[in-house]
């Protein structure tokens, strides 16, 4: 039942909102002071890397995972596309743990990347959606991302769930091995259980970019750029657009672009920069002059203050509510969601069954 939207992905990202707080309630305690995870629980002070398997969005959910893993509870990550992963015959040392990400817990390379760490891991972890899913019943603990059912090809609300769910693994992390007091956990939690809120008011970002989606929908190739954890939003937008707009579009670090990729760049690419203001923001603000100085179109995502420092010569902004750059790749996920959704609209694509894909994938 699309609830009166015109498509279950417009459907999807709409109850973000909704959704999150569920998961959010599941992890973090009444009174918003500690996390809660299923027993038996994991203990973060014995762990010596994670390695983190997935494929697609999942996958970009633990490229964004990654930075928070190592910058805020200084666990070193390993990360990989489940297709290649166990290719590799990595060598897995003691004290490492493998968690998962799966949207459907059935994808089949994602599986066969678990079962080679069976054995080999201290620990299997998985991050689904679906808790009757394989790969939740062959891991040794199974969190779930408490999504909903997911219909939608294009996977919005799961993506979002799994960044939530890693992000209060992170922090669980970060407190067991010494690098976060309780005063900062708590302060961190508000900020998550505040997130529903902040979503609601990004969501108003939807005519915006229906607008938008016109002037993109005649384009034949769009570049995203982001820097740190706003790298894999670069990924996911771009991934989102081409999947159901079909419109050819590449993810770039920004400060990578001048390596090679910039040529690419003229008066007919898009180039959408997603810059909240973070650590990051002047130097990802540079890079998105130096597109600005070859001819390149930029769409800059950022919010009011950001567009006020990044002075004239933006081709369109797209404005965001101010939000802790901890949880910028969780909210940013809107913006690229509502692109990619208003894009293949307004190209009359099949947005929910897009052509070529399938919603689980089970072959390797
Ligand atoms: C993209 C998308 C896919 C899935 C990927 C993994 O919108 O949905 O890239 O993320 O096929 O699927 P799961 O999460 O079910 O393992």
């Amino acid at each position: 039942d699309k609830a009166g939207y015109k498509h279950f992905m417009a459907k999807e990202i709409a109850e973000q909102p909704t959704v999150l707080q569920g998961a959010l309630a599941h992890y973090i305690n009444a009174d918003g002071t500690a996390v809660t995870l299923p027993e038996p629980g994991i203990d973060f002070t014995q762990i010596e890397r994670l390695t983190l398997v997935a494929c697609g969005t999942a996958y970009y959910a633990c490229m964004v995972a990654k930075y928070w893993f190592e910058q805020i509870a200084r666990l070193p990550v390993e990360i990989d596309v489940a297709s290649e992963f166990r290719y590799r015959e990595p060598p897995v040392t003691p004290g490492t743990v493998a968690l998962f990400v799966s949207q459907s817990g059935e994808t089949a390379d994602t599986l066969a990347a678990l079962r080679y760490m069976e054995g080999k891991a201290d620990k299997i972890l998985s991050v689904v959606n679906v808790p009757e899913s394989s790969i939740a019943r062959e891991s040794d603990l199974a969190l779930p991302i408490l999504a909903g059912t997911e219909i939608g090809v294009a996977s919005t609300k799961a993506f979002t769930c799994q960044l939530t769910t890693l992000a209060i693994l992170a922090l669980k992390a970060a407190q067991a091995r010494g690098h976060m007091d309780e005063d900062a956990l708590a302060e961190k939690l508000a900020g998550l259980r505040a997130l529903p809120g902040i979503m609601n008011l990004a969501l108003q970002i939807e005519s915006r970019t229906d607008q938008l989606a016109t002037k993109l929908a005649e384009a034949r190739d769009i570049l995203f750029l982001g820097r740190g954890a706003m790298y894999p939003l670069a990924h996911e937008g771009a991934l989102k657009l081409k999947e159901i707009s079909y419109i050819h579009a590449e993810a770039y670090a920004s400060g990578e672009l001048k390596h090679g990729p910039i040529a690419l760049v003229d008066k007919h690419v898009p180039v959408i920069v997603m810059a909240p203001r973070d650590a990051l923001f002047d130097k990802t603000i540079s890079n998105m002059q130096e597109v600005m100085a070859r001819g390149g179109k930029v769409l800059l995502i950022t919010d009011a203050e950001g567009a006020k420092e990044a002075g004239e010569g933006v081709w369109e902004t797209i404005l965001m509510p101010e939000i802790d750059p901890f949880l910028a790749p969780i909210l940013y996920a809107l913006p690229a969601q509502l692109l990619a959704y208003h894009t293949a609209v307004a190209k009359g694509t099949d947005v929910d069954q897009p052509r070529n894909l399938a919603k689980s994938v089970t072959v390797e």
